[in-house]
């Protein structure tokens, strides 16, 4: 679905990311993982157009997209959350989710259709007109998702969605994760927390200073010596 072909991406001295190659499998979860500063989110960054590549290619659905712009990326069916708050915090959960949405596709009821089954989805229908600004941190994510959702994506990516929630909490968002791959999503997720990422991944790949340093599944990971080495201990 997604091939990531010897990308590099520089700011000014510093290498974020150095010939890094990956592939995202159709109807997989796969996640990155990594320390901080890892070049995590500039990957993404790169894929969605957000920033421009320096050297190597993006593939999507066989298409080259590299450096596409962030709208045109979006419309070939790459949605994404961000690590940091990205909502608008005086609108209510609905006209969040809406924004998603492409104007002008469809019609003012098809749309309002289309975001209350995004947001039964997600359990967020009776928060639907509660402004965002005041909901909960599991609540915000679920409505950052939403709008990703709007979108109508084939792959989406998610900067640490999990992240920063209690136990039980965590637990219903891999729930989430887990039920859009059955509804034929291929998910994309970077990741700190281990155990939600063990659960969830059908493959991990693991950057350390702009660069792969290993790749496998759950087990696998859990066993390679150097992640432990950069990351796990
Ligand atoms: N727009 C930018 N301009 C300059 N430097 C940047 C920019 N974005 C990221 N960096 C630097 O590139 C490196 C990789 O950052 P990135 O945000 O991709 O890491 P990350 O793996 O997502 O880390 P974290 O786990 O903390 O989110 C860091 O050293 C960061 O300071
Ligand atoms: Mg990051």
């Amino acid at each position: 679905m997604l091939r990531i072909e010897n990308v590099s991406k520089k700011f000014g001295g510093l290498k974020a990311l150095e010939k890094v190659s990956l592939t995202v499998e159709k109807r997989k979860i796969t996640s990155l993982i990594g320390p901080n500063g890892a070049g995590k989110t500039t990957l993404f960054n790169l894929i969605t157009g957000a920033l421009a590549v320096d050297e190597g290619k993006i593939i999507f659905a066989q298409e080259d997209i590299t450096n596409l712009k962030s709208y045109e990326v979006c419309r070939k069916g790459i949605a994404r959350t961000y690590q940091q708050k990205n909502l608008f915090p005086n609108l209510t959960v609905f006209d969040n989710v809406a924004a998603g949405m492409f104007k002008n596709i469809i019609s003012e009821k098809e749309r309002k259709d289309r975001v209350n089954e995004i947001l039964e989805f997600l359990h967020l229908i009776d928060r639907s007109s509660e402004i965002v600004s005041g909901l909960p941190p599991l609540e915000a994510k679920l409505v950052e998702l939403g709008r990703a959702l709007a979108t109508d994506p084939r792959l989406i990516l998610l900067d640490e969605l999990v992240g920063g929630l209690l136990p039980s909490e965590t637990d219903n968002i891999c729930e989430i994760i887990e039920s859009l791959k059955e509804k034929e999503l291929t998910i994309f997720q970077i990741g700190h927390e281990m155990r939600p990422i063990m659960r969830t991944s059908d493959w991990i790949f693991v950057l350390a200073e702009g660069k792969k340093i290993a790749e496998g599944t759950p087990e696998e990971i859990k066993n390679n010596e150097e992640v432990h080495a950069v990351y796990l201990e």
